[in-house]
C-alpha cells in the first residue's frame, strides 16, 4: 500500500446551508428486463413470499433506505405505456410487445393499482411518468383524474369499479421522459409547447397538489433547459399561466449517465476492469458537477428565486449487460467501483441543494446501476445499496459545506484532473453527518478536519471498501462488500482525524453537543 495521502479541511457546524431535498435519494422502477416482473413483482401464485404478487424481501431491503419516491413506469416505456391496459381484472388486460426493451411480451399485470400498492408497502411517494411521446392530452388527464379524484366523475367511478374507493394521493407527475429521443424524436421548442398543453390538463383534483415535472436534458444539452425555461418561466413570452389554477410546470429535469469505453457499443464490464478504466469512470461521475452547475446557471437566468426545480430523474453507471443475458434488460452487476460513483453524485447532489429537489437512480431492482439484484428467489443488497443506507440521516437535513485545502490530491486522467478525494456534510437533530469517499485506487487518506462554531461528542464511523476494486456480492457470497464499523476515527479538540483506507466510502456522525 502507498503511503496515506494528507487532507485537510474546514466544516463551520454552525452555518447551515439549504435544506437537502429528501427526494434527492429517489428511485426509479421500469418495465425493462427484470426490474418490475421478478424483481419488484412476481405475481400472487409465487413461492417467493409476496403481498399481493409484491416479494416482500426487496420491499423489505428498500425500507432499510427510507425511500423518498419512486418513478414508474419508464423510462423510454413510459412513451409507449397506456395506462388503461394494466387495470380491471388481471385476465382481462391486453397484452402488448414491450418494443423498447426486449421485444418482449407486457401483460400488463403489474399496473396502476399494483405500482400504488407498492408504494404503500415502501412508505414511499410515487412518481408517476405520463407519456407525450404516443400518448394523448386525453389520457394523461384523465390518468391523473383516475388516481386523485374524490367527487364523482367517470374516472372516479371506474376506480371505484376497480376496487379502490378512495383516491390516491400523488404529488410527483412526469411529463414525457427524453422527449428528444425515444420520447418522440422532438426539439427542445416542439417538446415545450407540448409539455404547456399536456401539464395544463393534469387538473389539481380536489385538495391534490401536483408538482409536475417536465421532461429535459441529456447530460450538457444545456439549450434544451434553456428552451423550457423560456417556456415555463414566463420569459419566452407567453406567461406563467396561473390564471387556469395552476401554473403548468414546477419543475425540469435532466438526465446523466457514467459510462466510458471507446463507443456505446463497448462500455466495458461492469465486473472486469483495470484501474485506468475505473479511473476515467470516476473522471465521468465528477463531470455530474460540471452539468448539474450547467442547467442551474442556466435556470437562475430564467429563475432567480427558484421557483422551478431541478430534478435529475436518471443517473448512474451504464456497462455492458452481464455475457448471456438479454442486451435489452440491461441487466449488469454492481462492484465497489459502482459504490463511488454513487457516493461522488451525493456530494455533489448536496452541494446544489438549493436547486436540486430531486434525483432518480436507475434503476432501483436488476437493471443498470441496481441497489438490490434478485435470482429466483435470491437476493442480494449491492455496494450501491450500502451508499444509500449510510447516507440516508442526509436526507432532508441542512447542508454544511465542506471547505478543501487548495492542495487537496488530484490526478491526471486522460489530460483532465480527476480529484481524488471528495467530501459533503449536512446536520440534523444536532448530529453532522460527513460522507468522505477516497478515489484513490492505492494510497490511504488521513483527513484532518477543523470542526468549527459547535464542540462536539464521540465520533463513530462506517466505511465501505474492499481488497480489489471489482468486488461484488452474489448469492453465497452476498456480503464481500459490506459496511464495517471505521477505526481510526478520533476528535481531540476541535479536530477530527479519519484514516480512510484506498478506493473507500465512510460516513462519520458527530454529535453536536454545545
Ligand atoms: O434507464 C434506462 C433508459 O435510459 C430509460 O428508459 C431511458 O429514459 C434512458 O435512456
Amino acid at each position: 500500500m502507498s503511503a496515506p495521502v494528507p487532507v485537510s479541511a474546514v466544516v463551520d457546524l454552525d452555518v447551515a446551508g439549504p435544506t437537502i431535498n429528501p427526494h434527492v435519494y429517489g428511485h426509479f422502477a421500469e418495465h425493462l428486463g427484470r426490474c418490475i416482473y421478478e424483481g419488484f413483482y412476481v405475481g400472487e401464485d409465487s413461492d417467493i413470499p409476496n403481498e399481493g404478487g409484491i416479494r416482500l424481501d426487496v420491499v423489505e431491503a428498500l425500507k432499510a433506505l427510507d425511500i423518498p419516491n419512486l418513478r414508474w413506469p419508464g423510462g423510454c416505456f413510459a412513451d409507449e405505456y397506456h395506462w388503461m391496459n394494466g387495470i380491471g381484472p388481471k385476465q382481462d388486460r391486453p397484452r402488448m410487445v414491450n418494443t423498447h426493451w426486449g421485444d418482449v411480451e407486457e401483460n400488463n399485470h403489474f399496473g396502476t393499482h399494483e405500482f400504488m400498492a407498492l408504494c404503500e408497502l415502501l412508505g414511499t411517494e410515487p412518481y408517476v411518468s405520463g407519456n407525450v411521446g404516443s400518448g394523448t392530452v386525453r389520457e394523461m388527464s384523465e390518468w391523473v383524474e383516475y388516481l386523485t379524484r374524490r367527487g364523482d366523475s367517470p374516472m372516479a367511478r371506474l376506480r371505484k369499479e376497480n376496487g379502490r374507493e378512495e383516491p390516491w394521493k400523488v404529488k410527483f407527475w412526469g411529463i414525457g421522459n427524453e422527449a428528444w429521443g425515444c420520447g418522440g424524436n422532438m426539439t427542445a421548442e416542439q417538446f415545450a409547447e407540448q409539455a404547456r398543453t399536456f401539464a395544463t390538463y393534469c387538473r389539481d383534483q380536489d385538495d391534490n397538489r401536483l408538482y409536475r415535472i417536465a421532461a429535459g436534458a441529456s447530460d450538457d444539452d444545456y439549450g434544451w433547459t434553456e428552451a423550457l425555461m423560456k417556456t415555463v418561466s414566463g420569459l419566452g413570452g407567453k406567461g406563467v399561466e396561473e390564471r387556469h389554477g395552476h401554473a403548468p410546470i414546477q419543475a425540469v429535469s435532466f438526465h446523466y449517465y457514467t459510462w466510458t469505453g471507446p463507443t456505446w457499443d463497448q462500455k466495458g464490464s461492469a465486473t472486469q476492469f483495470g484501474t485506468d478504466d475505473y479511473y476515467r469512470t470516476m473522471l465521468k461521475a465528477q463531470g455530474m458537477e460540471r452539468v448539474l452547475g450547467g442547467h442551474a446557471r442556466v435556470m437562475d437566468a430564467y429563475d432567480p428565486d427558484k421557483r422551478i426545480g431541478l430534478v435529475c430523474d436518471e443517473w448512474g453507471t451504464w456497462f455492458d449487460v452481464e455475457p448471456g443475458t438479454n442486451p435489452g434488460f440491461l441487466y449488469q452487476q454492481n462492484t465497489l467501483r459502482d459504490a463511488l460513483v454513487a457516493s461522488l453524485h451525493f456530494d455533489v447532489f448536496h452541494r446544489f441543494a438549493d436547486r436540486l429537489v430531486m434525483t432518480n437512480i436507475a434503476q432501483t431492482v436488476n437493471v443498470l446501476q441496481a441497489v438490490v439484484l434478485t435470482d429466483g428467489a435470491d437476493l442480494v443488497l449491492t455496494p450501491t445499496y450500502h451508499v444509500f443506507r449510510m447516507n440516508r440521516r442526509h436526507q432532508g437535513a441542512a447542508s454544511l459545506a465542506v471547505h478543501l485545502r487548495e492542495d487537496a490530491p488530484a490526478r491526471d486522467v486522460d489530460g483532465e484532473q480527476l480529484r481524488t478525494f471528495s467530501a459533503s456534510a449536512s446536520v440534523r437533530d444536532d448530529v453532522a453527518l460527513l460522507s468522505l469517499t477516497n478515489l484513490d485506487a492505492e494510497a490511504p487518506v488521513t483527513l484532518t478536519v477543523d470542526l468549527r462554531g459547535r464542540t462536539v461528542g464521540e465520533p463513530t464511523g462506517e466505511v465501505l471498501t474492499a481488497a480489489d476494486l471489482t468486488a461484488h456480492n452474489v448469492p453465497g457470497q452476498a456480503t464481500a462488500v459490506e459496511p464495517r464499523a471505521l477505526d481510526g476515527v478520533r476528535v481531540e479538540g476541535s479536530t477530527l482525524t479519519v484514516e480512510l483506507p484506498p478506493h473507500s466510502f465512510a460516513t462519520v456522525q458527530l454529535p453536536l453537543v454545545g
